[in-house]
């Protein structure tokens, strides 16, 4: 587990971030901000299972500034179990620890594949105080029939200050109803920012994903997208996000050097999102 803390960004690349940061004024809504590296071929991983480091140390410097200014960062289960990320917040922010300035990690994991021990670098982030412990999202149907080793698994964990939370329909094959069950309880939960950060089906399925707006509308529940390109290709095996359909709803795009990858930030237009 790294412990070291991370350069300040230069004042342009704060300047080029601003804009897309969630609003610091209260809300009752969740901004939702997609973030991911990629390679040139668009691939996140060089293959499944195998954690491939893309940003360089700007860009990497980048996702820990994104990460001090949310308030909860998910991953898909296999990203957990691929990478052994620490999901915590490593930039300098003045006046906070990093426990404080740490997002809180979100693993969505229907059927508790996360056999995670204290050794793994998100729980021991949580218990050197430089991370703050994860909330693991199970599907309440899969809990009600929950054997004796995963249930003792789960009071393991929350014995260490992790929550497992049931979600009412986090295992239908409805994506739509999924991510509307999954932000939902987030927004119950008290969260008003949300850092998405991977893998590959996380990403590509929520990019197609449709929620209704309060005219009954179906808008996209992403507000943002932040995409540092690292300048690697890594081939046909590799993890790649492609979602099945085309999406041109980008808005207000604008590029910056990170060192030697580019990173593009945009808003995501609701509105043009096919019905
Ligand atoms: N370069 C980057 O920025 C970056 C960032 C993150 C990850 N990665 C890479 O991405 C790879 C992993 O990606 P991946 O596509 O294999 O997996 P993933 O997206 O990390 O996780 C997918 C799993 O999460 C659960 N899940 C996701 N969305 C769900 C939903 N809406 N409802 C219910 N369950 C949901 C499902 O678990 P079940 O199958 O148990 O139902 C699904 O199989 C790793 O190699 C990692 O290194 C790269």
């Amino acid at each position: 587990m790294n412990t070291q803390p991370l350069d300040q960004l230069s004042d342009s690349s704060t300047a080029f971030l601003r804009p897309y940061l969630p609003p610091s004024a209260p809300s009752d809504r969740l901004f939702v901000t997609l973030t991911y590296a990629a390679s040139l071929d668009s691939r996140i991983a060089v293959g499944h299972g195998q954690r491939t480091y893309l940003s360089g140390p700007e860009s990497k410097c980048m996702t820990h500034y994104l990460r001090a200014h949310h308030d909860g960062i998910l991953v898909g289960v296999n990203t957990l179990l691929a990478d052994n990320p620490s999901l915590n917040c490593r930039y300098p922010v003045a006046g906070k620890s990093y426990v404080e300035a740490s997002p809180r990690p979100i693993i969505i994991d229907p059927t508790f594949r996360c056999k995670i021990g204290a050794s793994s670098n998100m729980m021991m982030a949580a218990a050197n105080k430089i991370g703050k412990e994860p909330w693991i999202l199970v599907s309440s149907q899969w809990l009600q029939s929950v054997s004796p080793t995963d249930l003792g698994h789960i009071q393991f964990l929350e014995g260490m200050g992790a929550r497992v939370i049931p979600i009412t329909g986090l295992q239908s094959d409805d994506r739509n109803a999924s991510w509307a069950a999954i932000l939902e309880s987030l927004k119950r939960l008290g969260l008003r920012s949300l850092m998405v950060e991977g893998g590959a089906q996380v990403i590509n399925d929520l990019l197609l994903t449709t929620a209704n707006d309060v005219n009954r509308t179906k808008i996209s529940p992403v507000d943002v997208v932040i995409v540092t390109i690292a300048p690697v290709y890594l081939g046909k095996n590799g993890v790649e996000v492609s979602p099945t359909t085309a999406i041109d709803s980008l808005y207000d795009i604008t590029w910056e050097r990170f060192g030697r990858d580019i990173v593009m930030a945009s808003f995501n237009n609701k509105s043009r999102l096919d019905p």
